[in-house]
């Protein structure tokens, strides 16, 4: 990124008070944890999408529970990274409201201490029983979920589901229609890490009023970059702890 990009990516934080993001995996890879569909991304190298498909994990929650021990390790361990950080920062000493609306389900906003976060795509830190609705914490089932075992309700023996959205499903209306009103009353919106290819979450930057600015901090280009006042195609790390630098 060029001198140019990170003064001008200061100078948008600065002027602006209200700000709404939306974050997705490319915001947690400098944690360790890998995205989606970069070269690198789960759905490159391990698996494809429909593994998180709804329908496929009722006719085989087996395969889902097996593929994601490792996935669930490495979220469980992962720490907050320079750019979760600089996201806080912005409010705690910097005095701006900052609502992130993430589809990531590692939590690490709330780590970094954001004040406001909104899971649109659902967390894993509780499961619901796919039959009774019976409704429970992921911490109690932390050794089974890292050796893979099929989660099974006690009462009744349905599988649990962890409560992340799955394709087929719908999002968590609360958290989806907070956001929306974020979009809306936002006078900065940052896209950061997300390729935008899954609807309605890609579609919450579009809310925005056509006076609020948009920046965009994503390693591959999206569809969104020519709408954008600025884009920025390297590191969000990198990137915002440059510019806060310069608050
Ligand atoms: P993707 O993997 O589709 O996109 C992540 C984007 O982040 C890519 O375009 C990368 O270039 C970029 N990126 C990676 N590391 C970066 C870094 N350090 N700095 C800047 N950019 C970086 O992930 P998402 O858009 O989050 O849904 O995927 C959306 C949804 O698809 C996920 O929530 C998940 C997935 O299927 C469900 O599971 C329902
Ligand atoms: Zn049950």
């Amino acid at each position: 990124m060029t001198p140019h990009e990170i003064s001008q990516l200061a100078e948008l934080l600065k002027e602006a008070k209200k700000i709404a993001c939306l974050t997705g995996a490319g915001m947690s890879t400098e944690s360790g944890i890998p995205d989606f569909r970069s070269s690198t991304g789960i759905y490159n190298t391990l698996t494809s999408e429909d593994i998180f498909d709804i329908n496929r994990f009722r006719r085989n929650p087996d395969d889902f529970y097996r593929f994601n021990s490792s996935f669930y390790t490495t979220l469980m361990d992962a720490q907050p990274n320079a750019g979760h950080l600089a996201l806080a920062r912005l409010e705690s000493e910097f005095g701006k409201k900052v609502v992130v609306s993430t589809q990531n389900i590692d939590g690490l906003h709330q780590k970094a201490n954001s004040s406001t976060v909104y899971e649109v795509h659902g967390t894993m830190r509780t499961l619901t029983c796919m039959k009774c609705r019976k409704h429970v914490s992921s911490d109690d089932y932390v050794q089974q979920l890292k050796e893979g075992k099929t989660l099974r309700c006690e009462a009744c023996g349905a599988p649990y589901k962890p409560d992340i959205t799955f394709f087929g499903e719908a999002l968590p209306e609360e958290a989806y229609m907070k956001s929306l009103e974020a979009f809306e009353k936002a006078d900065l919106v940052m896209v950061l890490g997300t390729s935008l290819k899954v609807y309605p979450a890609a579609a919450l930057p579009s809310y925005r009023s056509t006076l609020a600015k948009f920046i965009i901090i994503n390693r591959m280009e999206t569809d969104a970059d020519d709408d954008a006042d600025l884009v920025i195609h390297d590191s969000i790390g990198e990137a915002l702890t440059k510019a806060l630098e310069r608050l």
